[in-house]
């Protein structure tokens, strides 16, 4: 499925639930001109094949259609930087995709970018992002030793929307999921860091809160995950204690998986005073 093709998707999807009118703000308008200039000039790039190392079957496609033939997502070169760098360019100007170390061994997948991401172009930029550095920090990692991307790579606003941090509806995240499974297949971290539900959903398949999901390891093909409430939530929580010991403790088993050291202040991080 080409991108067009799931923006077309979630249209349809918007319609079929009564909405008559999206609002496209400047960026989106810039990049349906791109969308279109492309497909006047020259066909998709021929990055879809039937077969490969990396590639992915799709969930099943919207209830409401026909079953779509799966999707199959192809990255191509010699190495890790560069097969990233081909599954990027199947994306457009307006999708935000990853950043971070293509070797790392522990992978953090979130649910979206918002509006602002989009613009930059990078995950995890804004508030949530600064939080997740946070933590990386208190794990004597930065963010250029990991590998930080999102479930979902596009999150167009829709009529009526007073937020961008909607959770993305399935049929965004069926367009994307190939994405992250491709990209999990290519780096094949020790470790991967599903940040709050929809991650969780994403790649668990997982339904539920994330509090009965937390606290136990969980596997996708083989690597350990480890689910843990989104970086947002521990800005809404405000200064709980409770919530940030518990994402914390996470952040623990991940460090002990992965071998790293763990001093006896990292241990004792947001625990009560006693
Ligand atoms: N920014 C992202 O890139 N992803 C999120 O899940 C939240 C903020």
């Amino acid at each position: 499925m080409r991108p067009a093709d799931a923006v077309i998707d979630f249209l349809e999807a918007e319609q079929a639930r009564g909405v008559s009118h999206i609002f496209l703000d400047e960026g989106a308008r810039d990049g349906l001109r791109a969308w279109f200039r492309r497909s006047t000039q020259s066909p998709p790039a021929a990055r879809i094949a039937p077969s490969s190392p990396e590639a992915v079957v799709e969930p099943p496609a919207h209830p409401a259609k026909p079953a779509a033939p799966p999707l199959q997502v192809t990255a191509e070169g010699a190495s890790k930087a560069e097969r990233l760098a081909s599954l990027l360019d199947t994306l457009r100007e307006t999708m935000v995709f990853a950043t971070g170390n293509p070797d790392a061994r522990v992978m953090l997948v979130g649910e979206a970018p918002g509006y602002e991401k989009e613009k930059k172009g990078e995950p995890f930029v804004g508030p949530a992002g600064q939080k997740l550095d946070d933590i990386l920090k208190a794990m004597g990692l930065f963010r250029r030793e990991v590998y930080i991307s999102n479930i979902v790579k596009f999150r167009p606003a829709t009529a009526r929307q007073t937020t961008n941090n909607r959770k993305p509806s399935p049929v965004e995240m069926a367009a994307c999921l190939p994405f992250i499974h491709a990209e999990i297949g290519i780096v094949r971290p020790a470790c991967i860091i599903a940040m709050g539900g929809t991650a969780a959903e994403g790649l668990l398949g997982l339904t539920g809160t994330v509090t009965s999901m937390r606290g136990l390891w969980h596997d996708f093909k083989g690597i350990r995950v480890r689910v843990t409430y989104h970086p947002s939530y521990l800005l809404q929580s405000g200064a709980n204690l409770s919530i940030k010991r518990q994402v914390w403790e996470d952040m623990l088993a991940v460090m002990e998986e992965l071998g790293m050291p763990i001093s006896a202040r990292q241990r004792g991080f947001f625990l009560p005073k006693s």
